[in-house]
């Protein structure tokens, strides 16, 4: 059968298409507190009775247009249990239910891609690659032309972005409002106090040190924000000064390094929540997180080290030393030699990174060597997964 005839037999929404890998149901065993679902290529599920009910997909219950729930959730009885629950001859599971004679069918690619075991859990996170200075030799890159106009090129930037952290765009043009087009390719623009887009250049009486000509070490933009915003990027325009090398360091690297060699510290910064705070005659916008923020499987998910918008410590006493040692080893760790990628960004670049993971910085330059401008802004991590997701779905 076509793919397309496929689609419209079972639904529009695309989780309900058959993927790349495509593994037909070939089983299902029924027991009290189970339904076990078997694959072709050997995996099984375990799917909960009441999980079944409570996702059922048929139009009363799933807006077949919408793609959403439209089943109440009172609606659903914690007792209820399939009366029968066999494979359709349409390669669909279908069941019938005890309490009230409902049918509910479940596409198998459906019940592959929400597959919630163990294994399924693993093959469906996302492929995370932990890097440090040896990343120099073999740096994520990808094109501006094939980013701006094919699929494939899209889905390779943002790819790398959420693998490695970083990517750097090559072969840009030279010229502003560049960056906010290749940006949002990925998605809408996240505005913040600096507008929507904003240039780093060095120039007289600054009212904030990315504006100078000093050195900047190596931060999290905006750790004052509830949520920091997600990729930043940074096109390189013009760069004839000497110095002002980029540095950038996988602070998810760092941390798992730090919880390795110092649990306790690590722990500390996982678990005290601080202040951070930006403040002018216009704002105060703060916002109280740990430092380093982790799942409840205690996979680190993000950082927020930013020494200048960082507010006095309203911790008790006797965490004061404590915490401020743990913060000064996990950014000990942050500037390590063999952790930071150093390199300069040359006219024609943009820098593309994951904000809350990869921590960025700049050495020295000196101002009267030449002229130095960058434009840079901001697309949040939802926009830039989701883009990449829709760029996944088979065609
Ligand atoms: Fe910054």
């Amino acid at each position: 059968m076509a793919a397309v005839e496929k689609r419209v037999r079972l639904n529009a929404d695309p989780d309900f298409w058959p993927g790349k890998d495509h593994a037909p149901m070939t089983g299902v065993d029924v027991r009290e507190d189970c339904v076990k679902i078997f694959w072709a290529d050997g995996r099984v599920g375990h799917f909960h009775p009441l999980w079944l009910r409570d996702n059922c997909l048929s139009p009363s219950c799933y807006h077949p247009e919408a793609w959403e729930k439209i089943q109440d959730l009172l609606a659903v009885d914690p007792e209820d249990r399939p009366a029968s629950a066999v494979l359709g001859a349409d390669g669909e599971l279908e069941i019938h239910w005890a309490s009230d004679g409902h049918v509910s069918r479940f596409p198998g690619p459906w019940l592959r891609r929400n597959c919630y075991d163990d294994w399924a859990l693993e093959e469906r996170r996302p492929h995370r690659v932990l890097w440090d200075a040896a990343i120099a030799g073999e740096r994520p890159e990808v094109d501006f032309t094939a980013v701006m106009q094919t699929r494939d090129g899209l889905r390779d930037w943002i790819y790398k972005l959420r693998t490695y952290g970083f990517c750097i765009v090559t072969d840009a043009p030279k010229r502003s409002g560049v960056v906010t087009a290749a940006a949002r390719r990925i998605g809408f623009l996240r505005e913040t106090h600096f507008g929507t887009d904003y240039s780093v250049e060095s120039k007289p009486n600054p009212e904030n040190v990315a504006y100078t000509a000093i050195e900047l070490k190596t931060h999290n933009d905006l750790s004052n924000c509830e949520a920091p915003p997600g990729i930043q990027f940074l096109h390189c325009i013009e760069f004839e000064a000497t110095g002002g090398e980029s540095i950038l360091v996988d602070g998810f690297a760092a941390s798992e390094k730090l919880r390795g060699m110092d649990p306790d510290a690590f722990d500390l910064l996982a678990q005290t929540p601080v202040v951070a705070r930006f403040h002018d005659y216009d704002w105060d916008i703060r916002h109280r997180a740990p430092t380093i923020a982790v799942d409840h499987n205690g996979v680190v998910q993000e950082l927020r080290v930013n020494r200048q918008l960082e507010a006095p410590l309203d911790i008790p006493n006797e965490k004061v030393k404590p915490f401020i040692k743990a913060k000064q080893a996990l950014v000990r760790m942050l500037r390590a030699p063999e952790q930071e990628y150093r390199f300069k960004l040359r006219p024609g670049e943009i820098m593309s990174f994951h904000n809350r993971r990869v921590l960025h910085g700049r050495a020295a330059f000196d101002p009267n060597s030449g002229r130095r401008k960058l434009e840079g802004c901001y697309v949040d991590c939802d926009q830039a997964w989701s883009r990449l997701r829709v760029l996944e779905r088979a065609e």
